[in-house]
């Protein structure tokens, strides 16, 4: 039997002996965070994921990041760390539903979060992040845009960009959703001091009522650099748990202690243990037409994202 540090130690020992690149996004557990090679938001892992030398790159999150990984480096054997770990929100619009909407709007730049399926991302103008979309839906020369899935996330973009005329669909994240303005008012109620720091996936009357709204990086960044000594924090609860381990001196409330994605924290040590050994994970492989064809609306947000 392994202690924790011990099964890091063989971690750490066979990613090296391998060749194998460990990329974690930020809502994955500590123990994991201690293992990658670079842990941060969907748009620092799709850069990191281009850059990265080793052969093997094992991503530690959702499914759709896993397959981001793969269109950029096709030339790489990527896995996902744990297979059951989808997002429900890029599971909620598919090809056949954007496509009938497309052609009743034919004029509008299809802006896509990054959390959709490959194949959606094949129909779809440009990708976006939380940390990138504002700045690239303002580079694209069309007024008219349509952001899909996430209408809380373009809504925010929206409140930002009153020049663009943007249409959304009823789509979101199903954990952050779960954060109501009666969590706010009671988050604040009981620690009147603190800041509110909030992802903008969160329904708007939530995130109108912040103090920073920004990506997992973003709001890590906002409390690290802050003069502030208490945060209330507006996203899943592992990003709580990270600031409290780097800025003992401060204070970090979740904002409802039901902001869980189960989807990350299907991910455990055991199974980064099992993929780097050569006998877990699932290896990713997309069709050379979808990769092809999802891999402009990438490489447009890397690019009007700079
Ligand atoms: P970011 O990593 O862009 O902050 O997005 C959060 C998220 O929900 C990822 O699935
Ligand atoms: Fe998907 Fe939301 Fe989980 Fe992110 S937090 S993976 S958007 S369900």
């Amino acid at each position: 039997m392994f202690t924790t540090r011990e099964l890091q130690d063989e971690i750490i020992r066979l990613k090296k002996e391998k060749d194998v690149c460990i990329l974690a996004h930020a809502y994955q557990s500590h123990d994991i965070w201690e293992v990658a090679d670079y842990v941060g938001d969907s748009y620092g892992l799709s850069k990191q994921a281009a850059m990265a030398p080793q052969k093997t790159v094992l991503m530690c999150g959702v499914r759709f990041m896993a397959e981001t990984v793969k269109i950029l480096s096709p030339e790489k054997k990527v896995l996902l760390s744990n297979a059951q770990a989808g997002c429900p929100m890029a599971e909620q619009m598919d090809v056949e539903l954007i496509s009938g909407v497309k052609e009743k709007y034919p004029d509008y730049t299809v802006v896509a979060y990054i959390n959709t399926t490959s194949e959606l991302k094949t129909i779809c103008d440009v990708c976006v992040t939380s940390s990138s979309a504002v700045q690239i839906v303002k580079n694209i020369e069309n007024k008219n845009i349509l952001f899909i899935p996430d209408c809380n996330l373009g809504r925010w973009v929206a409140d930002q960009l009153p020049e663009k005329n943007i249409k959304l669909l009823q789509g979101g994240c199903p954990t952050h959703v779960r954060m109501t303005v009666r969590d706010v008012e009671a988050a604040k109620t009981a620690h009147p001091d603190a800041l509110l720091l909030v992802h903008p996936e969160c329904l708007p009357e939530v995130t109108r009522r912040a103090d920073y709204k920004g990506s997992t990086t973003g709001i890590m960044d906002f409390a690290r650099k802050s003069d502030a000594k208490e945060f209330i924090i507006g996203t899943e609860n592992s990003i709580v748990q990270h600031l409290q381990y780097e800025c003992p001196d401060k204070k970090f409330y979740p904002l409802s202690k039901d902001c869980v994605c189960h989807n990350m924290k299907l991910t455990t040590l055991a199974d980064v243990y099992q993929c780097v050994l050569g006998t877990g994970g699932e290896e990713i492989s997309l069709a050379p037409d979808v990769m092809e064809k999802a891999r402009r609306c990438i490489d447009t947000m890397l690019t009007l994202g700079q």
